[in-house]
């Protein structure tokens, strides 16, 4: 992703089941009624495929266009110092690291982390967010690593801004993701700033957690409809907060 928020690499669909699958019952259900529509309540087999076709549609929308929108309306408000080093926590195919990548200057620095999961988006893997990094422009200034969120390999307090897209809901018990929230604050430099931006509404878990952990400044909002991964039913938010001095 660029500044003006245009990517030219290869980015992968986030869970790509799930709107393939609304989109074949959105047809579907939108063929049976349109080949037998002349019962009662026919309207509502009708609302139900445009809502399901819809969803597919919005889906898409979200994974290739609206999650940047989020990121980049965060980015620009934040003051990220040129020698900032920066950690993407489930980075996929690197869209948030290599956003953060290019607002840094020669002694910055951003990781990504990933285990490379098919089933959370698809074409993932190490060799094609590598090459993401030199197509750009940023290898010189990124590294990515094969870990786990809830066992990360980095140091204590080694990280101006820790952040993760659409990667802690992949983990599962809740239990697991408190475990990766706190690794996440570990690694974090004293006044760094965490950002999770998320969505099957955990963001109060993730307050509380994060609470508990200490940050300080914690603010949730929602990321409105650039974050409905097929509609307001499954929506997104941004949860920030900063690491106590
Ligand atoms: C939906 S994708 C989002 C990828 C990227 N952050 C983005 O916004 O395009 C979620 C990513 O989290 C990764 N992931 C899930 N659980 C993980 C874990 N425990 N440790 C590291 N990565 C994980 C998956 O492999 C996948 O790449």
């Amino acid at each position: 992703m660029n500044q003006t928020g245009k990517t030219h690499v290869k980015q992968g669909i986030d869970a790509p089941l799930v709107p393939i699958l609304y989109l074949i019952t959105g047809v579907g259900v939108l063929i049976n009624w349109a080949m037998a529509h002349a019962y009662p309540t026919a309207w509502v087999t009708l609302i139900f495929g445009i809502v399901m076709f819809a969803g597919g549609l919005t889906f898409f929308h979200t994974s290739l266009r609206g999650k940047y929108t989020i990121w980049r309306g965060i980015m620009d408000k934040l003051t990220i110092p040129k020698n900032a080093q920066v950690l993407d926590l489930g980075c996929g195919h690197g869209a948030v690291m290599i956003a953060f990548a290019k607002r840094l200057g020669v002694t910055g620095h951003a990781t990504g982390i990933d285990l490379w999961q098919q089933r959370d988006q698809s074409n993932n893997g190490v060799a094609q967010t590598q090459a993401n990094l030199v197509a750009e422009n940023v290898a010189d200034r990124t590294t990515v690593l094969t870990g786990d969120m809830t066992k990360l390999p980095t140091n204590n307090a080694a990280f101006d801004f820790v952040v993760s897209s659409f990667a802690f809901h992949n983990i599962k018990p809740k239990e697991h993701r408190a475990v990766a929230l706190s690794e996440a604050v570990r690694t974090l430099k004293p006044g760094g700033r965490l950002i999770i931006v998320d969505t099957e509404h955990n963001d109060r878990e993730y307050r509380m957690a994060l609470q508990d952990l200490g940050l300080k400044d914690i603010e949730v909002k929602s990321a409105g409809f650039n974050g409905w991964w097929s509609g307001p039913w499954m929506s997104s938010y941004i949860v920030q907060g900063v690491k106590a001095e």
